[in-house]
């Protein structure tokens, strides 16, 4: 049972158990509903007090249901709130820490609510896709008005009941207490124990000065916000009928959207994100009780655009960082990027100046390793060249204390290599962060053959302490992310090749979803990143084909947008992408090298051949175990490499399309005399799926 009852006096209380967070699964459910009757077959019971053990009232539906049929099951939730609601006894929700979508829904149930403040109220249905299913868009607009019912459900933001409690007019809390919420709900049950009729929320009415012109401007704004995603719209329509139906009228509607949401590709996807996310924790033999090492300091090699940032995660969670650099210059120039990049937070309004002051009083700065030896972890962030990395990591090596972690930031060098220039290989690791690092969330750890399991396990906690969502990668080039993205340029590359310009193959990805398309993507970035990669990559792989369209720009300078020009034109001071004649001059010119008479290609062969170049090295990457499971190369893409979010990323949109069709589309391409037939051969494990009929999730 994870409901517990006991008996206070002549109240009866029902304590949610079901940790972490008092998910409504099948056996909480059950545990109030007996609890409900054994109440009312009790004549000395005269109240009923619901509440949570732990730290929370309820967080909402049991994520470990979805979708199974438990997760419906009678009594289901909507069967549960309408037992509470009709129950002839007073029932009194006690809310604390955290009280969510079907714990609101719950609450919203009860006759009355009583609440600590501190406790974090939201309905975030919508960020999986969905309206709220029981009974949330109806009643929360009857406690709270129109606006602030709204904004809740449509943002799914949590909101702290502090606030709430002094909105105006507001049904939703009866009470506010400071601590002690069961005591005051048991006072207040007692209190109301003979009051009648009781209160129900359904029998409340909505209403708003000017609903329909509050509604339309709703409908604007949050249709040009979500344009890929159907729920927040159908948020609106069921907080309208609150208002313009009748109870169950309304509670009907809300069922209909939460079903027909539920199959939706996009609720889909950001339920396959939610659970991927959390997944990306768990590594099979490292297990969540593996002790961790302590980091109160850490050191920064580099002040450089990446060392900037990367210090900036750890001064934003209060830890102490200090930088080293080999003249001062280079330090200065770091730390007035540092100090620039706060200044702008502030400047918006966003950071308050004594937060930044505080912030910066925890950095400091040395030329000298001597300064970094009380630091326990240090993360290398200098030139992105092996023989200078040695010369950090054996200096490293010489002066961390004994069981310090000692991390690189590279994004192409072998982990392997680098720890073996220190007598301590267990404690090397790779933290692979994104530029801009204090913004990115992605951070790839990268296991090395020795890494031991405490410093992987103490790298992803910190990981997880400074905001970033850790996904753990083997070695390899490239990693996870950077090695898939190859592929997805060299089919952007052959693309060219064969008769698309910069800005079709561009546009075609932007509108399935990408921010931004690889062309526009390496103006940005700086053209001469890649061309530098390529030098050294493809010396060692002479046979791999790649377009040299890329390589042919970088010759005639053009970089991207810090030359004033790469794939596209730039005008000075404006960041606009102008299609330039110059380069698809070069690009026909090379085709006519090449000897191709240019076709015409439709977005849709663009689509699918830049995505699913990514998904077949993804699948090669699981099977090698680089990745621990293909949800994690999801979660490298959604939150590195700008990847829709409503496409549930490169894995998740394989199995949306089926992997069979994927599978027969690769067999095509393979056949394209400019691309690279061998590439196109489905790895294994995809080849093994699609012929199974299964999906990587
Ligand atoms: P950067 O050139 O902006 O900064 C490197 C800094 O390291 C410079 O300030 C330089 O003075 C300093 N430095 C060089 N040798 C040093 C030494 N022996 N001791 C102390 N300081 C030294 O380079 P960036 O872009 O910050 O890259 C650093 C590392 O991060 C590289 O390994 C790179 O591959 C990796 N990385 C870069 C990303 C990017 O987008 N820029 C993304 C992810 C990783």
């Amino acid at each position: 049972m994870s409901a517990n009852y006991e008996v206070r006096g002549n109240v009866a209380v029902i304590t949610l158990d079901n940790p972490p967070v008092n998910g409504l699964g099948h056996e909480t459910r059950k545990g109030i509903t007996d609890g409900l009757e054994k109440a009312l077959d009790d004549a000395a019971i005269k109240a009923v007090v619901v509440t949570g053990a732990g730290k929370a009232f309820s967080g909402g539906a049991d994520i470990r249901e979805f979708g199974s049929p438990k997760a419906i099951a009678e009594p289901n939730l909507l069967s549960v709130i309408l037992a509470l609601e009709a129950s002839a006894k007073p029932v009194v929700a006690a809310i604390h820490s955290v009280c969510m979508g079907g714990g609101l829904e719950l609450a919203l149930g009860c006759h009355y609510r009583v609440a600590q403040a501190g406790t974090q109220i939201a309905l975030p249905e919508v960020k999986l896709g969905l309206v709220p299913g029981a009974g949330g868009t109806q009643r929360l607009p009857r406690v709270l008005g129109l606006e602030n019912a709204l904004n809740m459900i449509v943002s799914g933001e949590p909101v702290a009941s502090e606030l709430l409690a002094k909105a105006p007019g507001q049904k939703l809390f009866d009470k506010l207490v400071d601590a002690d919420v069961l005591d005051a709900a048991i006072a207040l049950a007692q209190e109301k124990a003979d009051v009648r009729p009781l209160p129900l929320v359904r029998n409340l009415k909505v209403e708003h000065p000017n609903a329909q012109g509050y509604l339309q401007f709703a409908r604007n704004t949050v249709g040009a916000m979500s344009k890929n995603f159907p729920a927040p719209l159908k948020c609106i329509d069921a907080v309208e009928a609150s208002m313009t139906r009748r109870f169950d009228d309304g509670m009907r509607l809300e069922r209909e959207f939460f079903m027909g949401l539920m199959f939706t590709p996009e609720s889909k996807a950001l339920r396959h994100a939610f659970m991927a996310e959390r997944a990306t924790t768990k590594i099979p033999d490292v297990p969540a009780d593996t002790p961790v090492r302590e980091i109160r300091k850490v050191a920064v090699i580099g002040a450089g655009t990446m060392g900037g940032g990367i210090s900036m995660n750890f001064l934003n969670a209060g830890i102490p960082v200090v930088i080293l650099e080999m003249k001062q210059e280079a330090l200065d120039r770091g730390i007035a990027t540092i100090r620039k990049n706060y200044e702008a937070q502030v400047k918006k309004g966003k950071l308050k100046q004594d937060k930044y002051e505080q912030r910066m009083s925890l950095l400091g700065t040395t030329l000298n390793y001597a300064d970094l030896k009380d630091a326990d972890l240090v993360i290398e962030a200098v030139f992105e060249d092996l023989g200078v990395k040695e010369q950090v990591f054996k200096t490293l090596d010489e002066v961390m204390k004994p069981g310090a972690i000692l991390a690189s930031n590279t994004s192409t060098l072998d982990v392997d290599k680098i720890a073996s220039f220190t007598k301590r290989p267990q404690d090397v690791i790779g933290m692979h962060f994104f530029s801009p690092a204090n913004v990115m969330k992605l951070l790839e750890v990268i296991r090395g053959e020795q890494t031991a399991k405490d410093v992987l396990a103490t790298v992803m906690q910190l990981g997880k302490k400074i905001r970033k969502t850790c996904v753990v990668s083997g070695v390899c080039d490239g990693f996870i992310g950077n090695r898939m993205i190859e592929q997805y340029s060299r089919q952007a590359g052959f693309l060219l090749d064969e008769g698309a310009t910069p800005e079709q193959v561009d546009k075609a990805i932007e509108k399935f979803g990408f921010a931004m398309g690889p062309f526009r993507m390496g103006d940005l970035a700086g053209n001469d990143v890649g061309w530098y990669i390529r030098k050294r990559r493809y010396q060692e792989k002479p046979d791999m084909r790649y377009s040299k369209t890329a390589d042919l720009l970088c010759e005639m300078g053009r970089f991207g947008q810090k030359t004033g020009a790469g794939w596209y034109d730039y005008v000075p001071g404006k960041r606009d992408a102008i299609p330039s004649p110059v380069v698809n001059d070069m690009i026909e010119k090379h085709r006519k090298a090449l000897g191709v008479s240019p076709r015409k290609i439709s977005d849709e062969e663009i689509v699918q051949r830049l995505v699913f170049a990514l998904v077949n090295e993804g699948a090669k990457i699981v099977d090698e175990g680089i990745a621990l499971r293909a949800s994690d190369i999801d979660m490298v893409y959604l939150t590195g490499y700008g990847f829709p979010l409503h496409r549930g990323g490169p894995m998740n949109y394989a199995d949306t399309v089926g992997l069979f069709n994927v599978v027969q589309a690769m067999k095509r391409f393979a056949k394209n005399p400019q691309d690279d037939a061998s590439f196109w051969q489905p790895a294994p494990l995809l080849a093994k799926l699609a012929a199974e009929g299964k999906t990587f999730s």
